[in-house]
């Protein structure tokens, strides 16, 4: 199997920026999930919606598997900034869709 490297042709972002919130269960009850993380994340794409930046060329948020920092959360990462937050309130998932949306204003 041939391991693709980075001098091929790239392809062009769709979005300026990606924010990526861990969504993880586990059993234990020590994860991201347990702590609100669906809640957040619609949270952050309705804030998004509302600012008119969910769309191509503008901001992208999912939600991910385990960042492997389950004692705090929920966690987000941001692209291209490779910014690493906990996030844990609506008001703070707001004011980062706030702060990305201007940023890429
Ligand atoms: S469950 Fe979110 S970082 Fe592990």
């Amino acid at each position: 199997m041939e391991i693709p490297t980075n001098d091929g042709p790239r392809v062009k972002g769709r979005f300026q920026c990606h924010v990526f919130i861990c969504a993880n269960e586990r059993s234990d009850g020590e994860c991201c999930a347990a702590r609100g993380a669906f809640e957040l994340l619609r949270c952050m794409k309705k804030r998004a919606r509302a600012l008119g930046v969910d769309t191509e060329g503008g901001l992208m948020i999912n939600k991910s598997g385990c960042f492997g920092l389950c004692q705090s959360g929920p966690n987000v990462v941001v692209y291209p900034s490779g910014d690493w937050l906990t996030v844990s309130t609506a008001e703070e998932a707001e004011a980062l869709i706030d702060r990305l949306a201007a940023e890429i204003a």
